[in-house]
């Protein structure tokens, strides 16, 4: 058998499903298992949550809400427009707009199969199909629209369940001289700082840029050029062409794959001792909260975001050890996180000094954090963070 089990995250929730009542009579569960896959060297969730369960009109992640995404995304738009000049664009898993309405003057078009986040971008005068990405999609966009000179999709293609679909409806849709940039957590940063939250029902894979490469060999596409971003925790963008699109390869692709190789990303041993690891992570995550519980500190969360589910509820953090959550993401504030049944609460502008720990939920975020936090921190106020490995700081 090419696929092997390395690690088991135990019973988990939709991570978007966030309660509105802190006991829901019913609460769907699914096993958090993943896989390594021995010949492409894909790692995976074993088992996968039907889409409809998460990507539906509830959906609460708005990209536009964290400043550093804001800024990102702009200066990634005006770096694609010195390097590229497209003068048509997609974007496949456009949230609510926060990318491209960076290119209003090229019309750009936009798929979200989240309906509340495809009418926002649609009332912009960003024309979105709200539906999933696959062929049948993509012949209808090339039908209204004709083919696109970029293609762009960040933290998406990772939780679209048939990639070689994908890729191949990519492919039809790209123009012959277009460009399509991929954007994913870096499973080398996931292994690297035992972040093992990545790993969650949305998240069907955690990419090597290895992997990547290896299933694009069953294409026409190839990688050329590549960024390694701090976004998301660690991530890979991820450039890609047509074979027959003449461009250079960038010489930073082939080191990239040769670090992955010296890493191990193509080893099972490789996966096994992450698994100790990660067993050790909430061995010493729940004895830091036992330790600053039994002195009935006040311990509220910091970010209730779709990662921390896995850690919560794989570690049986609940709102016994978290008091509270704050979160800016308004439609998450009034509810409850699944699984642990924390309540989540909009934030006062910063922090009191009457919390004596904070748990780094929104760890991707700790600059800007510990930036907006400063008044906190320096009289005395600690966070609690299981990345890369359980502390407090
Ligand atoms: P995100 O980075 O999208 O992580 P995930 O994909 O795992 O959900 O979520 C970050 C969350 O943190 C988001 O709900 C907003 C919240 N947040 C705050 O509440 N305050 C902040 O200062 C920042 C930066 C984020």
């Amino acid at each position: 058998m090419s696929t092997i089990e390395f690690l088991d995250l135990g019973k988990q929730p939709i991570t978007n499903n966030f309660l509105t009542q802190q006991k829901p009579i019913e609460e769907f569960f699914y096993n958090l298992k993943i896989m390594f896959n021995e010949e492409t060297k894909l790692v995976s969730l074993v088992d996968f949550v039907p889409p409809e369960k998460m990507f539906n009109e509830t959906y609460a992640h708005r990209a536009s809400m964290s400043l550093t995404m804001r800024q990102a995304y702009k200066e990634l738009a005006s770096k694609i427009k010195d390097r590229f000049n497209p003068k048509s664009i997609l974007e496949i898993g456009s949230n609510d707009g926060v990318f491209l309405k960076n290119f209003l003057d090229i019309n750009p078009i936009g798929v979200e199969p989240c309906k509340n986040l495809a009418e926002i971008t649609n009332a912009t005068n960003i024309k979105t199909y709200s539906n999933f990405w696959n062929i049948s999609l993509g012949k209808k966009i090339y039908n209204d629209v004709g083919k696109f000179e970029f293609i762009y999709s960040a933290n998406t293609i990772s939780h679209i369940q048939n990639l070689d679909e994908t890729f191949l409806a990519i492919d039809n849709i790209l123009a012959d001289r277009g460009v399509f940039v991929l954007e994913d957590p870096s499973l080398l940063e996931v292994l690297k700082n035992i972040s093992y939250d990545q790993f969650y029902d949305e998240h069907a894979y955690v990419f090597s840029l290895t992997a990547i490469n290896n299933l694009l060999k069953r294409t026409e596409l190839e990688i050329f050029d590549l960024e390694k971003l701090t976004t998301h925790g660690g991530s890979n963008r991820v450039y890609i062409k047509k074979r027959s699109n003449p461009l250079n390869i960038s010489k930073t692709v082939n080191l990239a794959l040769a670090f992955e190789k010296d890493f191990g990303i193509g080893e099972f041993e490789t996966y096994k001792k992450f698994a100790g690891c990660v067993e050790k992570s909430k061995t010493d995550l729940i004895s830091i909260f036992e330790r600053v519980k039994n002195k009935n500190s006040k311990i509220i969360g910091y970010g209730a975001t779709y990662k921390s589910s896995t850690i919560l509820n794989y570690c049986g953090l609940n709102n016994e050890f978290i008091e509270y959550f704050v979160d800016t993401t308004e439609n998450k504030q009034g509810k409850f996180t699944p699984g642990t049944h924390i309540p989540i609460i909009k934030p006062d502008n910063f922090l009191r000094n009457d919390i004596d720990f904070v748990f780094l939920g929104a760890w991707n975020f700790k600059k800007e954090i510990f930036s907006k936090e400063k008044k906190y921190i320096d009289n005395g106020g600690k966070f609690i963070t299981h990345i890369p490995f359980p502390q407090i700081i």
